[in-house]
């Protein structure tokens, strides 16, 4: 297939097109309907071709660029013959057909990538360039918000975090190994108006051996597989060794204060403790580091996930592939895939902290928000000294609310837990004493006097500030 590049002009006039018939999120939820815009998250199609069958502008837009199937030349009101001769619509008799998958996205951009594949499809090309979805999307959300002067985004596919990036980053640099990856993104970024993305194929940090940033952000090619069938997902490297290595590799890329953010995969192997593996990957870098598992699948879930993506199932190499990447897991003793976020700041501490954790929970969007708040807890739980804690003003953090659990009519409760309604939506059973400092701390007093009050009351000499160490750490408390 010949490459897909469009003059800077084309791509401007088809944006004002996008916009004037309102092919945007909001237009197309509101052309196709509750049900058909439900389904067609869900990636099924049925609906949404139903909902356009009278093809008026904006119904002509969403079956081309969205949906894939032909529109007749009359109702394409677009510069046709400039969009084929650059690769972007192909003729099909007396009608058009898109080359490429065309979206709106959540920043008022636009995406452009290779369509999903669907079980009948033809096989996956190589250089399949995979469009945005929930992983982009929550690496997006896990992005801090911190304007910054330099980032790099490593492994752009169809450029997406690039967008999310160009509302505060200065200048970016975007890589990919995948040639094709790279044409479709500055399609994309033409098409969302950014301008000046430094965009450079080659692996992992190659491209950008010499360089550093102030921001690092990767959604890799994490999918853990026997043989790396599949390039926009899968790296070829052994195992999890390709998320080690990019951390590994990251504290030599950030400029002092930065942060590199990454999703991640991590193999579960029996007789060790994941916490372990994915603490070690962190502590080598000798920076400040924050692992999070959102979840965690057994081989065979993890196996049939991503067959799925690629549309294997029900096809005649299903269950010789799924025996095999089986086989592969068992080789290697993996019990099971944890699925996660990275964080690594470049803090330029001596006393580096690294914190890894399970959360399962919701948690509030977007976490990058909020993302200086998490680590400063993590760093300060483990950097002040008792003596330090005992001078400080802690404050308890918004949001945070006290339940009492007990039988009817007790005295006493049983569990008094803490549960933070804002943030990562943590909950922790605490003490007596923990209970009641969230009642005092307010910013105002400082913790060594609360602690005496405290220990008066309840006939305790010298309460030490330790057990509230971890509550610093999980952001229960913040300093005035
Ligand atoms: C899962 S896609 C992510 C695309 C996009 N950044 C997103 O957030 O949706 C991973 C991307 O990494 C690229 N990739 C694969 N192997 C790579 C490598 N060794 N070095 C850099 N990029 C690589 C793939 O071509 C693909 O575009």
């Amino acid at each position: 297939m010949l490459p897909v590049k469009a003059p800077s002009d084309l791509l401007r006039r088809l944006r004002a097109r996008f916009d004037e018939t309102g092919y945007t999120i909001d237009g197309v939820r509101e052309r196709l309907g509750d049900v058909a815009a439900a389904a067609l998250a869900r990636e099924e199609l049925v609906p949404a071709l139903r909902a356009t069958k009278d093809v008026d502008p904006l119904a002509a837009l969403i079956r081309l660029w969205w949906l894939g199937v032909p529109v007749s030349t009359a109702a394409a009101d677009l510069p046709l013959s400039e969009l084929v001769q650059c690769g972007l619509l192909v003729k099909v008799g007396d009608a058009v057909q898109a080359s490429v998958h065309v979206q709106p996205w959540e920043t008022g951009g636009y995406l452009v990538s290779d369509r999903k594949v669907r079980p009948g499809d033809p096989a996956i090309r190589r250089d399949h360039v995979v469009g945005a979805g929930g992983a982009s999307a929550n690496l997006a959300q896990l992005i801090t918000r911190r304007p910054v002067e330099r980032a790099l985004d490593l492994g752009t596919g169809c450029g997406v975090q690039v967008l999310h990036l160009a509302e505060r980053a200065d200048r970016i640099v975007a890589t990919d190994v995948n040639r094709r990856a790279l044409e479709l993104s500055q399609l994309s970024w033409g098409l969302s108006g950014i301008e000046d993305v430094d965009a450079r194929k080659g692996p992992m940090y190659d491209p950008v051996h010499d360089e550093r940033f102030d921001l690092i952000v990767s959604n890799p090619p994490f999918v853990i597989s026997p043989n790396g069938r599949f390039p926009y997902r899968e790296s070829g490297y052994q195992g999890d060794a390709f998320c080690h290595e990019l951390v590994r590799q990251a504290p030599a890329h950030l400029n002092p204060g930065g942060h590199f953010q990454a999703l991640a995969n991590w193999l579960h192997v029996k007789g060790e403790d994941w916490q372990d593996r994915v603490g070690g990957w962190l502590a080598e870098t000798g920076c400040d580091g924050w692992a999070v598992q959102r979840d965690a699948q057994d081989p065979a879930e993890y196996v049939e996930l991503w067959l799925r993506d690629a549309a294997e199932q029900g096809s005649p190499a299903y269950r010789d592939r799924y025996d095999e990447w089986l086989a592969w897991f068992d080789a290697q003793n993996v019990v099971g895939i944890g699925f996660g976020w990275i964080t690594v700041h470049n803090s330029g501490t001596l006393d580096p902290v690294v914190r890894v954790e399970e959360l399962s929970q919701q948690v509030e969007l977007p976490v990058g928000a909020y993302l200086d708040d998490v680590l400063a807890g993590i760093t300060a739980a483990h950097r002040l000294t008792d003596d330090d804690l005992l001078d400080l003003a802690l404050k308890l953090s918004e949001g945070v609310l006290e339940e009492r659990v007990g039988p009817p009519g007790a005295e006493d409760p049983t569990r008094i837990v803490l549960r933070q309604t804002r943030g990562l939506r943590r909950a922790a059973s605490v003490g007596t004493v923990e209970a009641a400092l969230a009642g005092v701390c307010d910013g105002d007093l400082r913790l060594g006097p609360l602690l005496g009050a405290i220990g008066d009351i309840i006939g305790e000499e010298n309460l030490a500030p330790g057990p509230l160490r971890a509550l610093i750490a999980e952001g229960y408390f913040q300093f005035s």
